[in-house]
């Protein structure tokens, strides 16, 4: 029998903290996935009638702009690998699979006025697929990808898209929504918004700091809104599924215990995470927001606030539309406070105005701003569960990146395992309302700017060969047996051996 041996070897070796695991169970309601996103996977980016998007534009304009002067045209080749897909999520023993449609596949100029037959077809496949298969299809309706005539006429700077965004919507809820029971309009704004209007980093790589991304994110929440209307009234009792936005945030931690740290932790919170999740559960920005941000306009010689303001119908339109809030996080920053910035250069950064750093002795993963610090999962889980009405939580993406991709993925096994941790004893301890955990990413991507050179995949994707050959790496074994027996600490459970 080789089995124990091989055990001890993955205990001692690989779960290095059984220790401070938390011994709770994952209850049987409780259901895990994995995620990825149309632009980062599917390639076939001008097959079958697909329109051009931002992302497409963004990466042939200037590939400069991106490592390696990579792009999306191939990926990892899932449009027509998308039984090959089904087949690793099965291997997982997922319940669920969080993907995301691609706007221009369905309606090739973004308007709703001619459906594409052969991409809205894909979908349909990949979802029969996945339910032959007993996995759930959880759709992202949008994950950064608008068709290039939206951009246009000025993207998400111009409040037609509130209407445009909502008849896509409608469009895939007619499509999809018989089989689709999870809808997540947006997927992280805060980047959409400020990587993208702001800092330019991301397609449509606009730089205005101190209006971008607080216009963009006006036009983003009504969108969100009418998406949510449209579903409740015309769709809900039908079809009976849930919609939400996934918000990302990393937990911030006041720097020391000093109240003007403290105070400068809880607004950068307010300013990433509340700036969008604060409109959903009361209807309007979180105050400290509006305050500074018409403060330091009205200083600068604005004649009104740089932040838009909803009318009180758009607060009440505005207000409840969420079934439940999903959230992204991948680490923690810690914060200090931060004198008031000069009056002169307007900006977001400027008007949050805190000073956000990481602690150097924090393990790393490849991406610049992942540290990993599974502590600060729970910390936000409680801070949300106290600060917005107890909602129902879904970890929408969580993960680890690498440089190498190797199979050995040890460090992604620790991260994942400590991260889960820290959520079951939120689910446990705190009474959290976290009904579900998504791992990103099912297999190695297409990681935005830095191309393919940080990997988050459970599965490695071979990028070098035209069948982009996939491989399940270590972590693949480690999360099929967490599902399998709903707990942590593999080395305890007897069954095992
Ligand atoms: C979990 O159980 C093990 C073995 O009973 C124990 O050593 C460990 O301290 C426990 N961990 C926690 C976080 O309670
Ligand atoms: C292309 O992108 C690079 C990197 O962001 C930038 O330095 C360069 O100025 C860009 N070139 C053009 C023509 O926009």
């Amino acid at each position: 029998m080789k089995a124990p041996a091989v055990l001890w070897f993955y205990c001692v070796l690989f779960l290095r903290n059984t220790n401070a695991l938390s011994n709770h169970t994952f209850p049987t309601w409780f259901k895990f996935g994995a995620a990825t996103a149309s632009y980062q996977v599917e390639g076939a980016w001008n097959e079958d009638g697909k329109g051009e998007n931002i992302w497409d534009r963004f990466t042939h304009r200037n590939s400069s702009r991106i490592k390696n002067h990579a792009n999306g045209d191939v990926a990892c080749d899932s449009y027509h690998k998308y039984k090959q897909d089904v087949q690793l999520l099965k291997q997982l023993g997922v319940d669920f699979y969080r993907f995301s449609i691609s706007w221009s596949r369905i309606l090739p100029t973004g308007y709703p006025d001619q459906v594409n037959k052969a991409g809205a077809q894909y979908y349909k496949n990949l979802i029969k697929e996945l339910k032959a298969n007993n996995i759930e299809p959880y759709v992202t309706i949008y994950h950064w990808d608008l068709p290039q005539p939206l951009q246009e006429i000025g993207g998400w700077l111009n409040d037609k898209l509130v209407d445009i965004f909502a008849e896509y919507a409608r469009t895939l809820f007619s499509l999809y929504g018989n089989d689709v029971k999870h809808w997540f309009t947006f997927n992280e704004p805060r980047q959409i918004c400020y990587e993208g209007y702001g800092i330019g980093e991301k397609a449509p790589g606009l730089k205005l700091p101190g209006t971008g991304p607080y216009k963009c994110a006006h036009v983003l929440i009504k969108s969100h809104a009418k998406a949510y209307h449209v579903y409740q009234e015309n769709f809900k009792e039908k079809q009976g599924g849930k919609l939400g936005m996934v918000v990302d945030t990393d937990w911030y931690e006041p720097a020391t215990s000093h109240p003007l740290d403290r105070e400068a932790a809880e607004r950068t919170l307010q300013f990433r995470w509340g700036w969008y999740v604060h409109p959903l559960v009361f209807g309007n920005y979180p105050k400290i927001m509006i305050e500074r941000v018409a403060r330091r306009s009205k200083l600068e010689g604005f004649e009104v606030s740089r932040l838009p303001t909803f009318t009180s119908e758009e607060i009440n339109y505005i207000k409840g539309t969420f079934d439940f809030l999903g959230f992204n996080q991948y680490s923690t920053s810690l914060v200090k406070h931060r004198p008031e910035p000069e009056i002169g250069i307007p900006s977001y950064d400027n008007d949050m105005g805190t000073f956000i750093y990481r602690d150097p002795t924090w393990e790393r993963g490849a991406s610049d701003w992942l540290y990993v610090v599974p502590w600060g999962i729970g910390k936000a889980l409680k801070w949300i569960k106290s600060n917005y009405g107890d909602p129902e939580i879904i970890v929408t993406e969580n993960g680890f990146s690498d440089h190498d991709g190797t199979l050995e993925d040890y460090k992604r096994i620790d991260y994942l395992q400590s991260y889960l941790s820290s959520i079951l004893d939120a689910i446990h301890e705190d009474g959290v309302k976290v009904t579900r955990y998504t791992a990103w990413s099912l297999m190695d991507n297409f990681e935005w700017y830095s191309g393919y050179t940080e990997k988050f995949g459970l599965f490695h994707v071979d990028f070098q060969s035209k069948h982009r050959t996939r491989k399940a790496k270590k972590s693949v074994d480690f999360y099929r047996n967490v599902i399998k027996s709903r707990k942590l600490n593999k080395c305890n459970s007897k069954t095992d051996s």
